[in-house]
Parts: C-alpha cells; structure tokens; sequence
C-alpha cells in the first residue's frame, strides 16, 4: 500500500469518530451555526456567488458553511467516508454542494472546470507530499485573477514533543510515519490497531515559495499567537477559541494564513 492509501484507510476510520465527536459537533452545524473560524470568514470576506474549490474538505461542514455564506462549492477529498458523509449532510441539510473523492494529485481525473477560490484549512497540507505539484494544482484551478487562501497550522508547532520542548527540526523532507492510537478530536481510541498515517512537514518559506514559483502573487502573510482548535498537547485556553501552548503562551506562532492572487497570463 503506499502512503496516500495508508492515510485514505485511516481518514475512513477517523470520519467515523469525527462525525459523532463533540469537538466536530454536527448537531450545532445542523442546527445552522456555521463550523468557519472569524479567522477565514474576515481575511477571505464575501464570497457570495463565488464558485469556490475546497481541498481536503474532510466530511464537508467547512464547505458546506461556505455554501451557507453563498458560494457555490465543490468539496474534494480523498476519503470515502467524508465524502459519504458530507453528500449525506449536503442532502439532508438542503445545501447544494458537490463533493468529489480523489487524492488532491489526481484532481485532473475527476474535476475539469476553474474556480474564483481555491480554498484549503487547518491540518491539510502536512498529508502532501509535493507543494510544487500542489501549487500549480492551486493554478490550474483557478480563473485568472482568481483567490488562492489556506489557514493552517503553524510549522512551528511541530517541532514541540508532547512536553512542549523544540526536539524536532523545523525543515524536514523525509515522510513521518506514525501508528495512529488515537484522533485529535475526543482522544477517542481507535478500534483497528494497523493504521498508519504519513505526514510531511512543509517550512512557511517552502509554501511562499512553492506559490511564487507557481504563477501566485502573495497579498498577505500572517501568523497567530493562537490556536482556534484545541488539537495539540498541552493547550489552554486563554479566551474563548483561542488556545495558546501552557509553556510558550503567545510568544510562539500557533497558525498563519495566507492569501494570493493567480497572475493574468500564468497557468
Ligand atoms: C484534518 S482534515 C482537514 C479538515 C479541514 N480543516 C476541514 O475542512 O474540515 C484532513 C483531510 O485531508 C484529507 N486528505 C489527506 N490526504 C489527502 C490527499 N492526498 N488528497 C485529498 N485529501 C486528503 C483527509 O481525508 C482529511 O479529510
């Protein structure tokens, strides 16, 4: 099995927890309460008509929020069973949304068509293994002129053990494997004691550049003293959805975003 396989088996096992966790929440998002963060819903600002791309979409709540904010989505994902699941929401919820499965890599196979957005969040690029292959995906989907915008985590973070000491590097290349216990959500137990996950670290300069090079234009960078999910060891909470590492507090980068523009004449 290769990597991207590996981590298609574990994200089917986790969209089972996930869905019933209370840390994804689905009866609020139900209920109409959008899962977006002030983070994205400010910096990317209106989006209503928009025909916006959603990579990695997990079980669609964030893409089908965006719907609910008036764009019209297409939600990609390798997993089958967040793909199964956010069509199930979509339908039931009465959201229109299209939800694709396929590893981000092979997106030419299934989805042929440009977008105003090209939307990415918290916990997506550390599955890629190529950010050149995946910048000029982010290109290739998008209109002239069209938005590029991702939130994460900040790489910083992962060079922190579990005691919040720096014993990681911050540049890694080689692919990181590890057994996965437990999810991020409920620290809930996984039942099937084989599956791995396959993790690549990516430095901030090796995403600016990656875009850069790939016919993107930066509009803004920034970095967060905080963290708006509680999904790392060691985080309090210092103000409602902000969560700071008890050791470092805010005097460590938690998150960054940024936003960029696909140049007239590149592709
Ligand atoms: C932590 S979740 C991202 C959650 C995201 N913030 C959201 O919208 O809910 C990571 C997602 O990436 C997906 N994924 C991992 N590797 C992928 C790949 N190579 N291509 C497409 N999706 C992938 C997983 O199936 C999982 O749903």
């Amino acid at each position: 099995m290769n990597n991207f396989e590996h981590n298609r088996e574990s994200w089917n096992e986790l969209t089972a927890l996930h869905t019933e966790s209370s840390f994804y929440n689905v009866e609020a998002f139900k209920a109409g309460e959008t899962s977006l963060n002030h983070i994205e819903l400010e910096e990317l600002g209106d989006v209503k008509g928009k025909r916006m791309l959603h990579l990695q979409c997990h079980f669609g709540m964030d893409t089908l929020s965006w719907a609910r904010e008036g764009a019209e989505v297409v939600g990609l994902d390798i997993s089958d069973a967040s793909i199964q699941k956010a069509t199930e929401l979509s339908e039931e919820l009465n959201i229109p949304a299209t939800f694709v499965r396929s590893n981000v890599y092979d997106i030419e196979k299934v989805l042929d068509e440009t977008f105003d957005i090209v939307y990415t969040s918290y916990g997506a690029i550390n599955w890629l293994n190529d950010l050149d292959k995946w910048a000029k995906i982010i290109n290739r989907y998008l209109k002239p002129g069209g938005v590029f915008y991702i939130v994460e985590f900040h790489p910083f973070i992962y060079t922190l053990n579990d005691d919040s000491e720096i014993t990681d590097s911050y540049f890694k290349s080689a692919p990181m494997e590890t057994i996965v216990e437990k999810s991020y959500t409920d620290k809930s137990e996984i039942s099937n004691k084989n599956l791995k996950h396959i993790e690549w670290h990516h430095s901030l300069s090796e995403v600016l550049n990656s875009l850069i090079s790939n016919g993107m234009r930066i509009e803004f960078m920034n970095e967060f003293p905080y963290q708006v999910y509680n999904c790392f060891p060691n985080l309090t909470e210092l103000s409602e959805g902000r969560w700071v590492s008890e050791k470092h507090g805010t005097k460590i980068p938690h998150m960054y975003s940024i936003k960029a523009k696909k140049l007239s004449g590149s592709k």
